[in-house]
């Protein structure tokens, strides 16, 4: 397992809020440098920093990276509108999609997730009035059906009508049977959950049927025999098992109701807008015109599907209640699923190459996984760089991964990836805390027991514009 950590010369492990506060202007900005560059020891450090002054605005200059607290977004309800409807790994703060497209598409006509996920971009983008199209790729067939239902407007009486029919369903005709059912579920959940499912599987409104099949997926996951708030899947204690009697029925009764009220404070805000949100791989040519796309919003994965933030594992057990066979297969297709053969760096970023020597010389195989990961996103970037018009935004969402105790600066090595590709001006990179979002907080970094490190507390923001 791997670890996301920051490391900052001159402070020990201190992190950014520790020197957010900082009345020195030459001491945080020391400190930005130091967000991706080794730990070394305190009075080294304060040595260093003294004279490396210049060295140091240098590397702020070419970084851009500003700590911005504007872009926590702390007290924000991340849940407004159709934001509440399912939970979804490593999900983008709505605030952020929306500041984005308010900074950076005022005049924006179409925008592009080309890494959906939940459909937050998607969602946000139909707010805003000005933007008329917007398109999200995803691999995951869940989060195409979240997205689609996050972002289709439904009439509220029949939603409440068709939730009271489901509710008297009574019967199922035949129960699923996919390996581990047993484990993963207890027989009396499995015979209720197939009555509703059954029951809306009957619905003949395709629309319709979608927004209660995201439902039942929240609901598979929270009456399954699986840990809460982990993306991967662990089994509860035996103990735990014993005590666990979820009513299933009230289950799906509460999660269809908090839907159904986003879906009231969504129609009223939505704007004229086309939400194109489709199962596409985006490492191969994407479905879109040269040239038609005038921002691009989104938090990709940062290679870590395989290890932190398991996307298919997350969504295996909703996916195969729905029907999906190859459920089991998917974190293998997204991007870095599959490691690569040899470390031929021939990817045109020489940070990237810099960190991959590094990372090889603790650990080649590690290496060659983090490569693949870049290969991947290098034929992305040929696709996005295409379909972007000249003075369009890019707008990244990233963190930034620790393999081997080596930190890796996913902002930089991305930018410089779209600067291979095309014209790109660096506009800046906000930093910010992640005060929110799910993901593991501390980690074991080699799968060493009781050695546990903190994990990644910030985000990127890096926006780029083609000129
Ligand atoms: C960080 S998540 C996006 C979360 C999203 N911003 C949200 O708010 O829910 C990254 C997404 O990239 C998707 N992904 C990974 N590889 C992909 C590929 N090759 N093509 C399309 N989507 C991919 C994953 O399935 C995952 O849903």
């Amino acid at each position: 397992m791997e670890t996301l950590e920051f490391k900052h010369k001159g402070t020990s492990d201190m992190k950014i809020e520790d020197f957010r506060n900082a009345t020195d202007g030459f001491a945080r900005s020391a400190n930005i440098t130091s967000l991706f560059l080794g730990k070394i020891n305190k009075e080294e450090s304060v040595q260093e920093n003294r004279k490396g002054e210049t060295m140091n605005n240098n590397i702020l200059d070419k970084t851009k990276r500003v700590i911005d607290p504007n872009w926590d977004f702390r007290e924000a309800d991340t849940k407004e509108f159709t934001h509440c409807i399912h939970t979804y790994p490593a999900m983008m703060i709505p605030q952020i999609a929306r500041k984005l497209t308010h900074l950076y598409g005022k005049n924006a006509k179409t925008l592009l997730d080309p890494f959906m996920g939940s459909g937050t971009s998607l969602v946000e983008a139909s707010l805003t009035g000005n933007i008329k199209t917007s398109y999200g790729f995803d691999l995951n067939p869940l989060a195409v059906l979240i997205s689609k239902v996050k972002t289709t407007p439904l009439d509220i009486d029949e939603l409440n009508g068709t939730l009271k029919i489901i509710l008297r369903s009574e019967d199922y005709k035949t129960l699923p049977d996919f390996k581990n059912i047993e484990f993963w579920f207890k027989s009396d959940v499995i015979e209720e959950l197939a009555k509703i499912k059954l029951a809306i599987d009957d619905i003949e409104d395709e629309k319709v049927k979608n927004f209660f099949l995201v439902a039942f997926s929240e609901t598979v996951r929270n009456v399954s025999n699986t840990r809460k708030g982990e993306f991967k899947l662990y089994r509860i204690t035996d103990e735990n098992l014993i005590k666990h009697d979820p009513n299933v029925f009230e289950e799906f009764k509460k999660i269809a109701e908090k839907n159904i009220q986003g879906m009231k404070g969504y129609i009223t805000n939505k704007k004229e807008h086309d939400s194109k949100p489709q199962l596409f791989d985006t490492k191969s040519s994407l479905p879109l015109e040269s040239n038609s796309i005038d921002i691009i919003v989104t938090s990709p994965p940062y290679g870590d599907s395989r290890t932190t933030v398991a996307y298919g594992q997350f969504s295996r057990l909703a996916l195969q209640w729905l029907g999906y066979d190859d459920a089991a297969a998917l974190d293998k297709n997204l991007l870095g699923g599959m490691p690569s053969k040899e470390l031929d760096i021939k990817i045109n970023s020489p940070t990237l190459k810099q960190i991959l020597n590094q990372i090889a010389n603790k650990d080649v195989k590690r290496a060659r996984e983090v490569l693949s990961f870049y290969e991947d996103f290098d034929n992305c970037v040929t696709e996005l760089n295409r379909v972007m018009k000249k003075g369009g935004y890019v707008c990244f969402v990233v963190g930034n991964r620790t393999v081997k105790e080596i930190n890796i600066p996913t902002d930089l090595i991305m930018t410089e990836m779209f600067k291979a590709k095309g014209k790109y001006k660096h506009i800046t990179t906000y930093v910010r805390d992640i005060p929110f979002k799910r993901m593991p907080k501390a980690n074991s970094p080699t799968n060493e027991k009781g050695k546990i490190i903190t994990t990644m507390n910030n985000e990127f923001i890096f926006i780029l514009q083609k000129i």
